[in-house]
């Protein structure tokens, strides 16, 4: 059910990192575009007293494309209030704030977005006050959450319970900006839009497939919250979660949201408990050249961490569609380049007339610089009649005009969130699954007894035992020797 002409957007923890990177930059990515709903009022809150200029300056450090007077044009329709988050005052403020704004636009129906830019310690604070002091009883209200939903199992559950007799699911938005971008968002239309994909989207053509996450930084500035957190929470039990589950669940109904979060569910209780044998652990140390720091040269982790900065997890999904297919998931910083794609290798055909016959590869590359391509074997062109790897490539700067708008991950999702579709967003029985799935190996990992990371320099592909790692869930390399192009580098 989407917002109607009109929104009131209020952004909690306004002076915080992630309101000024990611949540006031989408807003105004939204606006530029014609995408906010005609009137619309944009509010800050935080805790610090920060002046009216100062923070427009602040908001609007990370701001793109933008003309001087679209910029300008925008930051009139913000303000901010400072308030504290646990007691009724800066909400009554904030209140009479929004019911002055609503009732100058003479707008009957409240509908009101509330962003919760904020750590997770004060969620739930703020989520009661608001429906304590700024809810919509008579107009409709919803509010967005981001990660960490709990550290695992137990405590997902607990924030769970606390927030559910305050707000409808339908009312609950929980982000997990993987779902917001674009290549993800294609997933479902390419494996089901296209036969050819569809028809072979199985063990019977399926040799294996990995989900790949490559950063080219370090945890530099914030490794002292990392530390506690690790890769695995960081990126993989959710966002490469959420992206191996769009991979291989089975087809919905239809693309109304339920339908589509009912089968991913399903899907996740097919997954069989991760082997605490089956993966492989690292922690970046210094580059070679010196240059940059290693992990434990933060002195904000504690000096002897285990910390993990790098894991590849084999998985195993039991049901007919999957059972036999080995699936790798991996995710590093500090690595050699900064790289998300998923890549699924074919079987190899039957030998008979071939003596060497490399194995399809489908590639789909996430960021940056969305591409599709499929590898497939062909004769080299003339009078040879030998046979050569080469491509069948959908690279999207070249294919689509540079000026075709291409939405980021927030904005995509706030502009969901005031449209009333839930389709990209986390439902409860699904985060459910995920941190029962993660939970127990997370315990293995961080307990005394967990495994030692594997070293690997800052700016390296990582841990030396990647590669026996990804043979060992039949991943075959393609011999480089014959396939030119410098896009596949698989790791
Ligand atoms: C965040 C993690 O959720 O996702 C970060 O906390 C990570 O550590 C980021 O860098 C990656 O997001 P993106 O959109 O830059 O790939």
């Amino acid at each position: 059910d989407p917002f109607g002409t009109h929104a009131t957007i209020v952004v909690f923890g306004a002076s915080g990192d992630l309101a000024k990177k990611k949540t006031f930059p989408a807003l105004f990515g939204l606006f530029r575009e014609g995408q906010l709903p005609p009137t619309v009022k944009i509010i800050g809150y935080a805790r610090s007293k920060l002046e009216e200029d100062d923070f427009k300056q602040r908001i609007s450090a990370n701001f793109k494309k933008g003309t001087p007077e679209k910029i300008a044009e925008f930051l009139k329709l913000t303000s901010y209030i400072s308030g504290p988050y646990d007691t009724d005052e800066g909400y009554l403020t904030l209140n009479e704030s929004i019911e002055s704004y609503e009732a100058s636009h003479k707008l009957s129906t409240p509908e009101r977005l509330f962003y919760l830019a904020l750590p997770p310690s004060v969620f739930t604070v703020v989520a009661s006050q608001l429906k304590k002091n700024v809810y919509a009883a008579h107009g409709k209200t919803r509010i967005i959450v981001e990660k960490p939903f709990g550290h695992d199992l137990q405590s997902s559950r607990t924030l769970q319970k606390d927030l559910a007799p305050l707000y409808t699911e339908d009312e609950l938005y929980r982000i997990d900006h993987y779902l917001g971008k674009e290549m993800v968002k294609n997933l479902l239309v390419l494996r089901f839009g296209n036969e050819f994909f569809s028809g072979t989207w199985n063990s019977k053509h399926i040799k294996s497939i990995q989900i790949s996450f490559k950063e080219a930084f370090g945890t530099e500035g914030r490794g002292g919250y990392f530390d506690s957190i690790g890769i695995v929470r960081d990126v993989m039990q959710n966002h490469l979660l959420q992206v191996l589950t769009l991979l291989t669940m089975e087809r919905p109904v239809s693309f109304d949201p339920e339908a589509v979060r009912d089968e991913k569910v399903k899907v996740l209780k097919a997954f069989e408990a991760l082997d605490p044998k089956d993966i492989l652990l690292g922690q970046y140390t210094k580059s070679e050249d010196g240059s940059k720091p290693g992990y434990l040269d933060d002195d904000t982790v504690k000096p002897d961490s285990k910390c993990v900065t790098y894991a590849a997890i084999g998985i195993n999904i039991r049901n007919e569609r999957w059972d036999g297919v080995p699936i790798v998931m991996r995710a590093g910083k500090a690595l050699d380049e900064s790289k998300v794609e998923i890549r699924i290798q074919f079987k190899p055909v039957a030998k008979g007339i071939f003596k060497e016959i490399q194995r399809n590869d489908l590639v789909i590359r996430v960021q940056p610089n969305e591409a599709i391509y499929l590898k497939i074997n062909s004769k080299i062109p003339g009078i040879s009649t030998e046979t050569s790897l080469t491509d069948l490539d959908l690279t999207y700067a070249s294919r689509y005009s540079k000026d075709f708008w291409i939405p980021e991950a927030y904005e995509a999702l706030i502009r969901d969130c005031y449209l009333g579709n839930h389709s990209n967003f986390v439902r409860d029985d699904e985060l459910d699954v995920s941190w029962k799935l993660f939970t127990p190996l997370l315990e293995y990992i961080e307990s005394k007894e967990g495994p030692v990371p594997e070293l690997y320099p800052y700016g390296s592909k990582g841990p030396q035992a990647l590669r026996k790692f990804l043979n060992d869930h039949d991943y075959i390399f393609s011999d480089e020797g014959t396939y030119q192009w410098p896009l596949t580098t698989p790791n």
